[in-house]
C-alpha cells in the first residue's frame, strides 16, 4: 500500500512571517494527519529554514521547489541538495512546468537534479505534463512518458521506487480548469507502466503518483478515487490553510 502525500507549492508567495504564520496553521488544522499521510509544504529557499523549524516534531515536511545538481563551489545563485537539506527540507519539486516554460529547464537537467537529490537524500518530486497544443494534437501520452524515461535515466531501481511523480497538465496550472479524473488517471496509469518498462513491478507499485493543476477542496475527492493517483501537488489553494486542510483531510480520508 502506498502511502499518500498532500504536497502545497507555495511557489514565489508568502514572505517569512507569512510563510511561519501558515506552516502554523496548516500544523494546527491538519497536523492530527501527519501519521496517515505525508504532509509537505515548498516554501521559498528564503522561508526555508524557519518554516522547518515551526513544523519541527509535527510530522509535515518541507520541500524545496528547486535545486541546482552540482555540489558546493562557485554557483552563484544556486542552492543544492545539501544546503536544503541543511536548512531542514526533506523534498524537492524538480521540473516545474513554471521552470521548464520560464527558465527553459531541460529533461537532462531533470535527470542531473533527480541524481543529486538521490545523493542527498532528498525525495525528489518530478514534474511531467503535456501543454494545451500537445493535448489538443493527442500527444500526451507520449510528451508524458518521454519526461518520465529521460528523469530516470541512470537511476537505479531502488532509489527510483523512493521517488514521487506529479503529472501536472500545464493548460490545468493556475487555470481553473483542472483534468477529469479519468483523464487523470489514464495519464498517471501511463506514467505507472512507463515506470514500469524501463524498471519492474516493484518499482512501479512504490513509486508515488501525485496529481497536480487547479486541485481544490471540491474536486479533490474524485482524484483520489483513482487508482494510481496517490495524492495532490497543490498550488493556489495550499495558501489557505483551511482550504488546504480540507484537501489533506480528504486525500487522509480516502485511505481504508
Ligand atoms: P494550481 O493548484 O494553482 O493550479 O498549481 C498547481 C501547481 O503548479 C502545483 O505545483
Amino acid at each position: 500500500m502506498r502511502r499518500r502525500i498532500a504536497a502545497g507549492n507555495w511557489k514565489m508567495n508568502m514572505g517569512l512571517e507569512a510563510s511561519v504564520e501558515l506552516a502554523r496553521k496548516v500544523k494546527d488544522f491538519t497536523g492530527i494527519h501527519a501519521h496517515s499521510v505525508d504532509i509537505v509544504v515548498c516554501p521559498t529557499f528564503l522561508s526555508l529554514a524557519r518554516t522547518a523549524g515551526e513544523l519541527e516534531g509535527s510530522g509535515i515536511a518541507v520541500g524545496a521547489q528547486d535545486c541546482y545538481h552540482e555540489s558546493q563551489g562557485a554557483f552563484t545563485g544556486e542552492v543544492n541538495p545539501e544546503l536544503i537539506r541543511d536548512a531542514g527540507g526533506s523534498y524537492c519539486i524538480v521540473g516545474h512546468s513554471e521552470r521548464r516554460t520560464l527558465m527553459h529547464e531541460t529533461d537532462k537537467e531533470v535527470n542531473l537534479k533527480v541524481k543529486s537529490l538521490i545523493g542527498g537524500c532528498i525525495v525528489p518530486i518530478i514534474c511531467v505534463g503535456e501543454t494545451l497544443a500537445e493535448r489538443q494534437a493527442l500527444d500526451t501520452m507520449n510528451v508524458v512518458r518521454g519526461q518520465v524515461m529521460r528523469a530516470y535515466a541512470g537511476i537505479e531501481p531502488e532509489a527510483a521506487a523512493r521517488t514521487v511523480i506529479a503529472y501536472e497538465p500545464v493548460w490545468a496550472i493556475g487555470t481553473g480548469l483542472n483534468a477529469t479524473a479519468q483523464d487523470a488517471q489514464a495519464v498517471c496509469r501511463a506514467i505507472r507502466d512507463t515506470v514500469r518498462y524501463i524498471y519492474d513491478d516493484t518499482t512501479a507499485d512504490s513509486v508515488r503518483i501525485l496529481y497536480g493543476g487547479s486541485v481544490k477542496a471540491d474536486n479533490i475527492s474524485d482524484l483520489m478515487s483513482e487508482k494510481d493517483i496517490d495524492g495532490a501537488l497543490v498550488g493556489g489553494a495550499s495558501l489557505k490553510a483551511a482550504e488546504f486542510g480540507k484537501i489533506i483531510q480528504a486525500i487522509a480520508g480516502m485511505i481504508q
